[in-house]
């Protein structure tokens, strides 16, 4: 990783085409190590996507399309085009529950993946689809800043932002989707400072959210995730922001778990809570997040066992609770709309309500 990076260069994948691979960045050792991996088949991208080697909504929908890619050269290869990819391709549909950008991804390749295709079609379908990922997430970037801009004009004082899990340019691509108003900001010069979630079990506050805003030197603070509260009453946070893996057509909002509770906290305390996303993470089949959104569960060993670095600066993971201790890991929860103050998308920002978001994407048709 080269120091002294600016936002606009970041990249969580990438493809090389000499040797015909994506390259991601191993998500399940940062901070601790930085290591690119390289991913060359269909089942990889499937591999790369269950164990978390990245993550983030946004990113896995890129990652698939690129497993789209890898599926149809396989399934061209084999010589009976229709099982092998049919095959492939529901692996990758179903590798991942909650975030429905990876559903999003496989639907957009599918038209792409004739039989009579060339490869270079295929791969130029998957490039269209990073592309206006990458893009979506600089226009909420833009659409997000006004709002951290308007904070600023009325307090004048530095602009205090708490923000849950990754929902940076590791989960997205480059810019993220709640950090890209953050990343906008500071480098327009508003003084910004961000309080981060650790957000357990997998911490992807503490170890990648916090490792991002280090590299771009945002000032930024690792909290406990239960301290969200206790700010809130003593009015050091002046906006909530977030991601989304998936949010209903009424704007019911799917994120990673302990979402509720900070949307809870920030409405008993009248502090915006805003959700960004681009517009390929809502599901418009749905219309009620609580019962129709499903929500991932994980190994259990994500709760019971933590991952760090000991003095010989060898990365360890070590059990935490007692031996056969009965645990439950649920991934994700859902925020209904009425907590959500509104939507920060690319094509604008939003209430959380059924008529301003198809008022939003009828404009975009
Ligand atoms: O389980 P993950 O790490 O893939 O979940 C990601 C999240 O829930 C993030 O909070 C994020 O907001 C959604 S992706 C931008």
């Amino acid at each position: 990783m080269k120091s002294g990076l600016s936002i606009h260069q970041t990249k969580a994948l990438w493809f090389d085409s000499k040797l015909n691979q994506v390259v991601i960045i191993d998500q399940t050792v940062l901070p601790h190590q930085y290591i690119e991996h390289r991913v060359g088949s269909a089942l990889e991208m499937v591999d790369a996507i269950r164990s978390m080697k990245l993550r983030g909504a946004p990113l896995i929908g890129t990652a698939a399309a690129y497993g789209m890619y890898f599926a149809f050269i396989e399934a061209k290869r084999s010589n009976q085009f229709q099982p092998v990819f049919e095959s492939t391709k529901s692996q990758l549909h179903s590798a991942r529950p909650t975030a429905v950008n990876l559903m999003d991804a496989v639907d957009f390749m599918i038209p792409f993946c004739h039989p009579d295709h060339e490869n270079i079609q295929v791969l130029e379908a998957a490039q269209q689809y990073e592309n206006q990922n990458n893009q979506a997430c600089y226009g909420i970037g833009l659409n997000g800043l006004e709002l951290i801009r308007d904070i600023y004009t009325k307090t004048k004082k530095t602009v205090q932002i708490l923000t849950h899990c990754n929902a940076g340019w590791l989960a997205t691509g480059t810019y993220g989707t709640a950090t890209a108003p953050i990343y906008l900001a500071h480098e327009a010069g508003i003084p910004v400072h961000v309080w981060v979630d650790e957000t357990r079990p997998r911490n992807q506050g503490a170890n990648l959210t916090s490792w991002e805003l280090m590299q771009m030197q945002v000032p930024h603070t690792v909290i406990a995730d239960n301290t969200g509260g206790h700010l809130m009453q003593h009015a050091m946070v002046d906006m909530v922001i977030v991601g989304s893996d998936r949010t209903t057509a009424n704007g019911d909002v799917a994120n990673k778990i302990g979402t509720y509770l900070k949307a809870l906290a920030a409405f008993d305390n009248k502090i915006p809570f805003y959700v960004a996303l681009p517009l390929s993470t809502i599901d418009f089949e749905l219309c009620d997040g609580i019962s129709q959104i499903p929500i991932e569960e994980r190994g259990s060993e994500e709760l019971t066992h933590i991952l760090g670095i000991d003095e010989q600066n060898m990365i360890r993971n070590i059990r935490i609770y007692a031996e056969s201790t009965s645990v439950i890991n649920y991934g994700f929860d859902v925020t209904p709309a009425r907590l959500v103050t509104a939507l920060i998308t690319e094509k604008g920002v939003v209430k959380a309500n059924k008529e301003a978001i198809s008022r939003l994407t009828n404009f975009e048709l």
